[in-house]
């Protein structure tokens, strides 16, 4: 066994070392809006379920090592505090991988990623219409857990509408867990399908 102490290491080593082991990470694939009504698309795969009641996901814009900046997500957010998670499926990973590029603030990802914006019912950044469930959301807290690059942010965001595309649900609104095709991040440059699925009972 090889052991880490984190003072050891610098910010990139510990975020790769970390990602290789807490993975696969699901992708939420975040839609936000400015105050002047510019839209923004970028995927997270810091991101999960934390609550079922209220309906609550979490996801992490980090500060970017380079310079500390914040991200575009994070910016708006602060501005309007509503978005839109896409969830992310096999057929879609190339254009969520282009919507990661490094674009300059205000520049739209939907249109730079070939991905089609539908208009959200309640909250007012634009669903990803190839997206197979979308989660219209209003933000709850925005939490930074530091200062210095690499620092995440967290996005505590309750789902107010849901949207599942009708192939994923059988005539009695069941979801078919086969039908989803998900993809999650792992370390690196490294991606998972689930095409290896299998059932467990819980134990009585
Ligand atoms: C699959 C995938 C997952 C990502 N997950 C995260 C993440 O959890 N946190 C983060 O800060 N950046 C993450 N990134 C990088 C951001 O998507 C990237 O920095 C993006 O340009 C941010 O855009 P924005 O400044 O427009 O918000 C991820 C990239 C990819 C391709």
């Amino acid at each position: 066994m090889k052991s880490f102490d984190i003072s050891d290491l610098n910010t990139v080593q510990v975020h790769n070392y970390l990602q290789h082991a807490i993975a696969p990470r699901p992708i939420a694939l975040v839609s936000t809006i400015d105050r002047a009504g510019k839209v923004n698309l970028s995927p997270f795969s810091f991101f999960n379920l934390f609550s079922a009641n209220p309906p609550v996901v979490v996801f992490s814009p980090s500060r970017r090592v380079r310079d500390n900046t914040t991200k575009h997500t994070l910016d708006n957010l602060y501005e309007i505090r509503e978005c839109v998670v896409n969830i992310v499926d096999y057929s879609i990973v190339l254009k969520v991988n282009q919507a990661s590029a490094e674009y300059p603030k205000g520049v739209n990802e939907f249109h730079e990623a070939g991905l089609t914006e539908l208009l959200s019912v309640i909250v007012k950044p634009p669903r990803v219409a190839e997206s197979p469930v979308q989660l219209e959301c209003k933000v709850n807290q925005l939490m930074p857990l530091g200062k210095g690059p690499g620092a995440g942010n967290l996005v505590i965001a309750e789902v107010q509408l849901m949207h599942f595309r009708d192939d994923l649900l059988d005539d009695t609104g069941k979801p078919i867990q086969q039908n989803f095709d998900l993809v999650a991040r792992l370390g690196g440059d490294w991606y998972c399908r689930t095409t290896d699925l299998f059932e467990l009972s819980k134990p009585i």
